[in-house]
């Protein structure tokens, strides 16, 4: 096992004395050369899972839990030792690479400096094995590109440059903050193709989180479902798609659009005055029960693979 997050809970303090806890208790586990995805609604907290990971959460989040990646448990490492492993043994790709790029800096130069940094690679040689990644990712007339700035790329460009960056320097795992999401439709299924492909050749682990069921029934190994931060359920592609018990993945599927649009259209309650310690979903649910509202459901295991919090499932 490559990664295993046990009991994960974020706190951000947000005005005086109050608190938001984002993600109540999460854990999972990450093999090596497996694509976990998480699925989640917005602000359900996808990305403060990623960046937990990484510890790259800002200075008013508290976390508590255990992370252990290689048998090191990374929340009682120091900054130091953090950084040794982040950008080396774990990489992020952000959803916007503008905001992730250095926009006075040639693309391949970016890209090299990972190996000339974590690897002590001359620059030359760098930018070799830049050219034959950037070939990899189907990035055209790459001999070229490399030295082009981030503003002269289309943001289909950019984002397999961010690709690049994050999987040039051979790490273990990487994390995969809705990478496409801004992207059109036909761009983002090319790059994802690209991006499976890649991690699977090399047998690196992903950590992919996204909205968007489609996306994670074609990338993901096994599913996470994420609510107001609680896993509800999680299975094999197989189990979450064509076995869903959850009522949440259940909408989630009804919801899955049949136009070309890839949005869902369901409605974000902020019913937290429903959650008393209960059942998350318990506001939104079309199967809820009275015990929904005070009994937190635990995990009931269908299968060695798939598990659901629903007190409606037996
Ligand atoms: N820096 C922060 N300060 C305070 N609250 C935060 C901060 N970052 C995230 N949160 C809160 O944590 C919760 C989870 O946020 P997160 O960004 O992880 O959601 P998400 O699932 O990634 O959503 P999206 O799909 O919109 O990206 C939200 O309620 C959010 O408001
Ligand atoms: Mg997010």
């Amino acid at each position: 096992m490559l990664l295993r997050v046990e009991n994960l809970r974020v706190k951000f303090s947000v005005s005086k004395g109050e608190s938001l806890e984002a993600l109540k208790g999460v854990s999972f586990f990450i093999s090596k050369g497996e694509i976990y995805c998480m699925l989640g609604e917005s602000g359900s907290g996808k990305s403060v899972t990623a960046k937990s990971i990484i510890r790259l959460l800002p200075p008013q989040a508290s976390m508590d839990g255990r992370i252990i990646f290689e048998g090191k448990e990374l929340l009682s490492l120091s900054e130091k030792d953090m950084r040794r492993i982040r950008g080396s043994n774990i990489t992020i790709i952000f959803q916007e690479p503008m905001t992730s790029l250095n926009p006075t800096m040639k693309v391949g130069d970016q890209v090299a400096e990972v190996l000339c940094v974590h690897k002590n690679m001359k620059k030359k040689e760098a930018l070799k094995r830049v050219i034959d990644l950037f070939n990899e990712l189907l990035i055209s007339d790459a001999e070229k590109r490399i030295h082009a700035y981030p503003h002269m790329l289309s943001g289909g460009m950019r984002q397999r440059v961010m690709i690049a960056m994050a999987i040039i320097g051979d790490p273990k795992l990487v994390l995969a903050d809705e990478p496409t999401t801004a992207l059109d439709v036909t761009v983002q299924a090319q790059i994802l193709g690209i991006m499976k492909d890649l991690v699977k050749r090399r047998g690196v682990s992903l950590f992919f989180v996204t909205h968007d069921i489609g996306v994670a029934s074609d990338m993901a190994d096994r599913i996470g479902v994420l609510y107001r931060g609680i896993l509800v359920e999680e299975g094999t592609v197989e189990e979450l798609i064509n076995k869903p018990l959850h009522p949440y993945t259940l909408d989630l599927i009804k919801a899955i659009p049949t136009t070309e649009k890839k949005e869902f259209d369901i409605e974000i309650s902020e019913a937290t005055e429903d959650f008393q310690g209960g059942c998350p979903y318990f506001g939104r649910c079309s199967k809820a029960k009275e015990a929904c509202r005070k009994v937190f459901p635990q995990w009931i295991e269908k299968s060695a693979t798939h598990k659901v919090r629903c007190l409606n499932v037996d």
